[in-house]
C-alpha cells in the first residue's frame, strides 16, 4: 500500500486540514453522542496542531467534552509534574486549554515500579481497546525513524512497551529540551508498540524541516524494514503523511 502524502507550503497551512478533519469526527461523535478517540503525540511538531485545535476551541466552539485521548509515549521515571514529561507537556499544550475531562485523557504512567511495568503496559493496549480503538492517531517521526519511541530495529507486531532511547534521540531531545543537557534526559520510555499505532484507524503523521527530509523518504519509499520503524505505516490501510515543503523535498 502506497502512504498518502499532502505537502504544504508551510506547517501553519498544513496542519488546517488536520485540525479541521479532527474537528469534524468530535462534532459528528458529539451528535451521536458518542466519544471521539484521539492518539496523540509529544515533541516540537505537533504544538502548531494543538496551536490550531485551542483556536478552534476558544474561536470556533469546538468542544472537547466527548473526546478521549491515548498519548503514544511517556519517559521512564519521570512524574507528570515533571516539566520535561510527557503529561506535563499535554496539559501544558493542549489540554489545560480546551474544555477536555483530564480524567479522559491518557499518558503511560513512566512511575510504575519496574516489576509492574508489563502489566500497566498491557492495561494500556486493554484500555484503547476497551475504549473503542483509536479513530485518529497523530504522529511525528524521530530522525532514526521512530514513532512513539519505537527505535529501530523494531518489527511492526510490537504492544506498548518499555524501550532504550536511541543516542541520537537522546542527543535530539536534550538540544530541544532538558536545559540542553544529556545527562537529565532518561535512558528508557514506555510507548505505544507499532501495532498498537497500526491498530489505529486512520494515522496522520506531521513532520517538518528539512532534517526529516531523509527518514520522510525511506519511510515513504523504502520495503518496510526494522531499520526504520515509520515504514511500517505503508502496511495501514489508511496512513497519511501531512509535510511541509521541506520535509517533503526527498520524495
Ligand atoms: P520532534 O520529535 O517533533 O521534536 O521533531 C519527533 C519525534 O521524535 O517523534
Amino acid at each position: 500500500m502506497s502512504i498518502k502524502v499532502t505537502v504544504s507550503p508551510t506547517k501553519e497551512q498544513a496542519v488546517k486540514a488536520v485540525a479541521a478533519e479532527i474537528a469534524a469526527l468530535i462534532r459528528a461523535r458529539a451528535a451521536e453522542g458518542k466519544e471521539a478517540i484521539l492518539g496523540l503525540a509529544t515533541g516540537s511538531t505537533p504544538v502548531v496542531l494543538y496551536k490550531e485545535l485551542i483556536r478552534l476551541h476558544k474561536e470556533e466552539g469546538l468542544s472537547f467534552k466527548n473526546v478521549t485521548t491515548f498519548n503514544l509515549d511517556e519517559y521512564y521515571g519521570l512524574p507528570g509534574t515533571h516539566d520535561q514529561s510527557y503529561r506535563y507537556f499535554m496539559n501544558t499544550e493542549l489540554f489545560d486549554h480546551v474544555d477536555i475531562d483530564k480524567n479522559k485523557t491518557h499518558v503511560p504512567n513512566g512511575m510504575v515500579p519496574q516489576e509492574q511495568v508489563a502489566e500497566a503496559c498491557a492495561k494500556y493496549d486493554a484500555d484503547i481497546k476497551a475504549a473503542g480503538g483509536v479513530d485518529i492517531q497523530i504522529l511525528g517521526i524521530g530522525r532514526t525513524g521512530h514513532i512513539g519511541f519505537n527505535e529501530p530495529p523494531c518489527g511492526p507486531e510490537t504492544r506498548t512497551h518499555q524501550v532504550k532511547l536511541d543516542e541520537l534521540t537522546i542527543k535530539d531531545n536534550a538540544r530541544l529540551f532538558f536545559h540542553g543537557k544529556i545527562e537529565e534526559v532518561p535512558t528508557s520510555a514506555v510507548t505505544m508498540g507499532v501495532g498498537t499505532i497500526l491498530d489505529a484507524k486512520k494515522v496522520i503523521l506531521l513532520a517538518w524541516g528539512e532534517n526529516k527530509a531523509d527518514i520522510i523518504k525511506r519511510s515513504v519509499k523504502d520495503a518496510p524494514s526494522e531499520m526504520c520503524p515509520a515504514s511500517w505505516l505503508q502496511q495501514h490501510p489508511d496512513t497519511e503523511f501531512v509535510l511541509d515543503t521541506a520535509a517533503a523535498s526527498k520524495l
